[in-house]
């Protein structure tokens, strides 16, 4: 605690992110009560070194035996004192940061400063009085928003929904901060303790109205999911109760959440992201500073999507097509992507405008010559990738980092026609590649570690995560979907609907099932009518011009809105190619079609580890929750392995091996660990 005048500054330096641990705590409560204590002191601002405000409760001590003082207790102290207390916020004031901030009798933040809950991305809801005290500042729906999606809001929001009081528009925060709390107390204002403000209610609705309308808009979104249900029951607590009646629901739910496998499954993902970004091998943080332009070839779905997701991060790109008519289409493309964006209010028109104009377009792959990173994005067949890796070697400068998106293709195979092996490796990104956050880094025999850690680094610099992870055909995360894949075509045909193999993923969490993602995707990707030979079930439906949603009918058909119905077709279809191939169908149970798609998925997982193809289980379940929707409570599926058992895992498998053969045979990484009763995820 250092003195400006009448002010007590308590300040806070534990980095890296000044997390509210036992020590934090503890520090912070004797400084608010002696500068109680004192009377020379007339208020207390409390502030934060390095490079960040609280960015929330440790989450290392989440789910151990609680320490003294705990959280509430010492927020408790800060709004009794007698004097104004205002918190001085700069970074993210996250979690319990924030609850702490609202804790304080005033609130200041730089502009750059943002403030949010994100406790529900850890199956939690903000336990430390978040859910009692936001709604009495802000709009309740406002409040809700916060707490439900987790996402931060910037201090202009923030001071236009009520959050904070003042922006530190100058130098120092510190100085701001002081006179600031000058301010309140040469003006005599008074504390304000937002435990006795009444809370926000909605006009026109009831708070029970009000909470069952915020649970139906949401249903979809929320599924299976416990906190935000439980965040929504705080809320109303919050608009009809006391404050301190709220406080012991708010307690009590927060502690049910925190043994709930929900949020140990998503705070296994939290440390999970953060160990994939850890290159053994690579030291220190990568410089990133001299990758300044990005090259794309092909201009295609994929080629666009990833052009986007560096020009969103501020890169220039240039992106080269072989056809002035598919160059035109992929930068009409992005064009209307920006302008949706627009529209829907997420970009300013300006803003989309300037992303627009970072992008030139180009037919001569010599437009590349200059570019840091070169994304080859062009069709998916070896021939097309290895003459354009031929060229880039010629045209691309010495410290040109040669990447290809491909998804299946041997890298190794591609980074040999060119003369610089050392600086070729995978980029996988997963389509749309502007939002979807994950990137498989693929390392090849010869690429130079520093490549892998820069662009594991780049992928960190345009919002993505980043794995590592080796050459084999699908990398990891393709690998994996193709047994579920398999398994999937073969369920229908031995009497499942695709309808039912659907459901039971979507039950389980998964956004969408294999076949109604094939309907999306189209069921004609890499079909032709001269190779179709009419024996699988998707070249029949193709040969009848069911190639999925864009021609309104595939697996299901569609009718408006895109929505899908079972077609009793399609079950004719899949029954005809059982017969043609003499499987026998019968009843398969839900809980059957759950083991076989899951458990074939898991089997490759460890497979892929035991191959080092991936560095640590914790990857796997990265690369499933961020590329392919695994719901995160359930923390990906290595992690479900081991809930589920590793033993029973192994047990599952040679009872499936028994009744349909030796695809389902059990790992021998598998079956050494339950043999020894270890874990796959410890090590990590
Ligand atoms: N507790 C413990 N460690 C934390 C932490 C936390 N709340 N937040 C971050 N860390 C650690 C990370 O594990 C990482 O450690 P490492 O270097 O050993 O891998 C290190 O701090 C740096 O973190 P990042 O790599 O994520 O750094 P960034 O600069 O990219 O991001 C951040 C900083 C935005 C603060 C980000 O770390 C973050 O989102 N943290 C989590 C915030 C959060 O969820 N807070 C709520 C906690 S729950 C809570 O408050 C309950 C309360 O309601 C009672």
């Amino acid at each position: 605690m250092t003195r400006q005048d009448s002010i007590a500054v308590v300040t806070t330096d534990s980095p890296p992110v000044n997390a509210l641990s036992v020590h934090v705590r503890n520090g912070l409560k004797s400084a608010i009560e002696d500068a109680d204590r004192d009377d020379s002191v007339e208020a207390v601002v409390v502030i934060c070194n390095g490079r960040t405000f609280f960015a929330g409760a440790d989450i290392t001590e989440l789910g151990k035996p609680p320490l003294s003082p705990d959280l509430p207790e010492v927020l408790a102290a800060i709004e009794k004192s007698a004097k104004p207390v205002i918190a001085a916020i700069h970074g993210t004031a996250l979690g319990g940061g924030l609850e702490l901030a609202l804790a304080c009798h005033y609130r200041i933040a730089v502009p750059s400063a943002r403030v949010g809950l994100p406790e529900v991305k850890l199956g939690l809801l903000p336990g430390a009085s978040g859910t009692q005290r936001l709604p009495r500042l802000i709009d309740p729906g406002e409040a809700l928003d916060l707490m439900i999606s987790g996402d931060p809001v910037d201090a202009e929001k923030a001071l236009r929904t009520g959050m904070i009081d003042t922006l530190a528009e100058g130098q120092s925060l510190e100085a701001d901060a002081v006179a600031f709390a000058k301010r309140i107390v040469g003006d005599a204002k008074p504390l304000r303790r937002i435990r006795d403000m009444p809370a926000k209610t909605p006009d026109a609705l009831t708070p029970a109205e009000f909470a069952e309308a915020y649970r139906e808009r949401n249903a979809r979104k929320l599924r299976n999911f416990r906190a935000p249900d439980e965040i929504i029951r705080c809320v109303e607590a919050a608009m009809t109760l006391p404050f301190d009646e709220g406080l012991a629901i708010e307690r009590k739910l927060f502690r049910e959440l925190l043994d709930d496998p929900q949020s140990a499954a998503m705070r296994y993902a939290f440390f999970a992201e953060r160990k994939a970004a850890k290159v053994p091998g690579v030291e220190g943080k990568p410089d990133i500073s001299r990758i300044r332009s990005i090259g794309i070839v092909g201009a295609g779905t994929m080629g666009t999507g990833i052009g986007m997701a560096f020009v969103n991060a501020g890169y220039p790109v240039t992106i080269v097509e072989t056809q002035q008519a598919a160059l035109d289409r992929g930068l009409a493309n992005i064009r209307r992507t920006y302008e949706r964006s627009a529209q829907r209010g997420s970009l300013t028109p300006e803003e989309a405008e300037r992303r627009t104009a970072l992008f030139f377009g180009r037919l001569e792959l010599e437009a590349l010559s200059d570019c840091d990173l070169i994304v080859e994005a062009a069709f998916e067949e070896m021939s097309v990738k290895t003459e354009v890796f031929f060229a880039l070697d010629r045209i691309a400068k010495p410290s040109a980092i040669l990447a290809t998106n491909t998804s299946y293709l041997d890298i190794d195979r591609i980074a040999a026609t060119t003369s610089r092996p050392q600086s070729v490796l995978g980029m996988h990104f997963f389509s749309p590649a502007n939002i979807m956050r994950l990137v498989e880094i693929v390392r090849g025999e010869k690429t130079d570690l520093e490549i892998v850690g820069t662009a594991m680094a780049l992928a960190r610099a345009i919002g993505k995560v980043g794995v590592v992870v080796g050459v084999c055909h699908g990398f990891v995360g393709n690998r994996m979907l193709e047994k579920r894949q398999d398994e999937a075509d073969r369920l229908i045909l031995e009497g499942a609907t695709p309808w039912a193999v659907d459901r039971v993923l979507y039950d389980f969490g998964l956004p969408m099932g294999p076949f109604a993602m094939a309907d999306l995707a189209g069921l004609d990707l890499g079909w032709t009518r001269e190779a179709s030979t009419g024996e699988t079930v998707r070249d029949r439906l193709c040969e009848s011009e069911r190639r999925g949603q864009k021609t309104g009918a595939g697996y299901y058909d569609y009718g408006e809105n895109r929505k899908s119905d079972p077609s009793p077709l399609v079950e004719e279809i899949i029954r005809d190619v059982a017969k043609a191939r003499g499987i026998a169908r019968r009843e398969i149970s839900d809980e059957e079609i759950l083991d076989r798609l899951l458990l074939p998925m898991i089997n490759e997982g460890a497979n892929i580890l035991e191959e080092g193809k991936a560095l640590r289980a914790s990857d796997i379940d990265v690369i499933w929750i961020n590329g392919y929707g695994w719901p995160a409570y359930r923390g990906g599926p290595m992690f479900h392995a081991e809930q589920v058992g590793l033993d029973k895992v192994v047990e599952r498998l040679r009872a499936l091996e028994a009744a349909h053969g030796g695809r389902f045979r059990p790992a021998a990484l598998l079956q050494r660990l339950a043999a020894e009763g270890s874990s796959l995820t410890d090590d990590t």
